[in-house]
């Protein structure tokens, strides 16, 4: 067979398929692991989502093609809910697309805006994607800017290295490693400085629901002039618990809209039908008085979650700081991550070395809270070598 093409073999491994795939192997030699690692919520879809899913498989068509822009009473659903949340208007013919899952326009934003050797501003640590699927896999550089708890993990705009080759900008708040959150005028400074400099602002909102007490994620959309620049992202994954269902969206500027649903045509022809049908009911029914309750109901299971772990690895000698949002605790250990993770798999659980997501990390350790085994969890970890 001939080598992979070059732009596959400048891929770091994908962490969290080796995870799965170790993970895997414990359990099939009976070790009962308990797993901190992956981003996967275990709590159940909403049952009226999953009604609206079965009744929409009988209906006609829905054995057929969509479309890979997605389906127009989806992409309505999606505008309506932007209206409703962030008092945002969204043409749904023009300005949003469907994704099977973020992830996938993510990935395809870079082939949209990446000629090879240009450069995205990636935040590190991040979500792999925006680094590897998106850029590597355009060919293109992926440049870090740094994320620092003395920033409280918010970007260094003036530290950030741009040229005529850099043509986007990476950011996710609620952020999936650090569990940061942002503003409105973090977010005013990141449009600004992508006018600036002509760069497109690639906004990840994957976790906006994910939120506790009174905190409400932002909207990168909900920034003045914010449509000239800018792309956001986010998926019925976390906000309704149907990672499995592969169903997100991408909002914004009608340029980058066109050329993603450009792109997606040649790719993929679309969700299929009833999974769409599905998250248009999920999105609908969002600001129902019913619904709300679940939510919240939920994000008080995630926040106690997170507060058992806090308590716990504070035992354990750490000072985990308890986030305002995601299901996600971003802990400096101290010591080698890797070496952490080791330890505590060691002890039975598992949890994603920090360096996954990039050098700023080679020191943290990210716990994911998608299990109701924290208790036990913190019970094995209180059992690991002090330090
Ligand atoms: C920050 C972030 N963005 C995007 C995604 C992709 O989610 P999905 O493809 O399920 O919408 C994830 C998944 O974990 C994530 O953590």
């Amino acid at each position: 067979m001939n080598a992979y093409a070059e732009r596959v073999r400048r891929l770091p491994p994908y962490i969290f398929a080796d995870l799965e795939r170790l993970q895997d192997e414990l359990t099939k030699k009976g070790v009962d692991v308990i797993s901190l690692g992956i981003g996967d919520p275990d709590l159940p879809t909403p049952r009226f989502v999953i009604e609206s899913l079965t009744s929409a498989l009988t209906e006609e068509g829905s054995n057929n093609y969509s479309s890979s822009a997605g389906e127009d009473y989806f992409r309505e659903a999606v505008a309506e809910w932007y209206k409703q949340r962030y008092s945002v208007e969204l043409d749904p013919a023009t300005q949003v697309c469907s994704l099977i899952g973020s992830k996938e326009g993510l990935a395809n934003l870079g082939r949209l805006l990446l000629n090879p050797a240009d450069k995205a501003l990636v935040p590190d640590p991040s979500y792999p994607v925006y680094g590897q699927g998106s850029t590597i896999l355009s060919d293109a550089i992926p440049v870090p800017y740094s994320l620092i708890p003395e920033e409280k993990f918010q970007p260094d705009f003036s530290e950030m290295d741009v040229d005529a080759k850099t043509k986007l900008l990476f950011m996710n708040y609620p952020s999936n490693p650090t569990a940061a959150v942002t503003t409105k005028q973090i977010l005013e400074k990141a449009v600004s400085f992508c006018s600036e400099h002509n760069l497109t602002l690639c906004y990840d909102n994957a976790y906006s629901e994910i939120a506790f007490g009174s905190y409400r994620s932002p909207s990168a959309l909900q920034v003045d002039q914010s449509m000239r620049c800018s792309v956001e992202f986010n998926s019925c994954s976390k906000m309704f618990n149907m990672t499995g269902y592969r169903v997100g969206f991408a909002v914004g500027n009608r340029e980058i809209i066109t050329g993603l649903k450009k792109i997606k045509a040649q790719i993929d022809s679309g969700i299929p039908r009833f999974v769409q049908r599905a998250a248009a009911s999920a999105l609908k029914r969002y600001f129902d008085a019913d619904f709300t309750r679940e939510r919240e109901k939920n994000n008080q299971i995630l926040e106690r979650r997170l507060d058992v772990l806090v308590s716990g690895l504070q035992t354990v000698g750490l000072s985990p700081i308890k986030p305002e949002a995601t299901f996600y605790l971003w802990v400096d250990v101290k010591m080698d991550g890797t070496e952490f993770v080791k330890r505590l798999l060691n002890a039975g659980v598992v949890a994603t070395p920090g360096e996954a997501f990039g050098k700023n990390g080679k020191n943290y350790v990210r716990f994911s809270v998608t299990t109701d085994k924290v208790v036990e969890a913190v019970q094995r970890i209180k059992k690991i070598e002090p330090h």
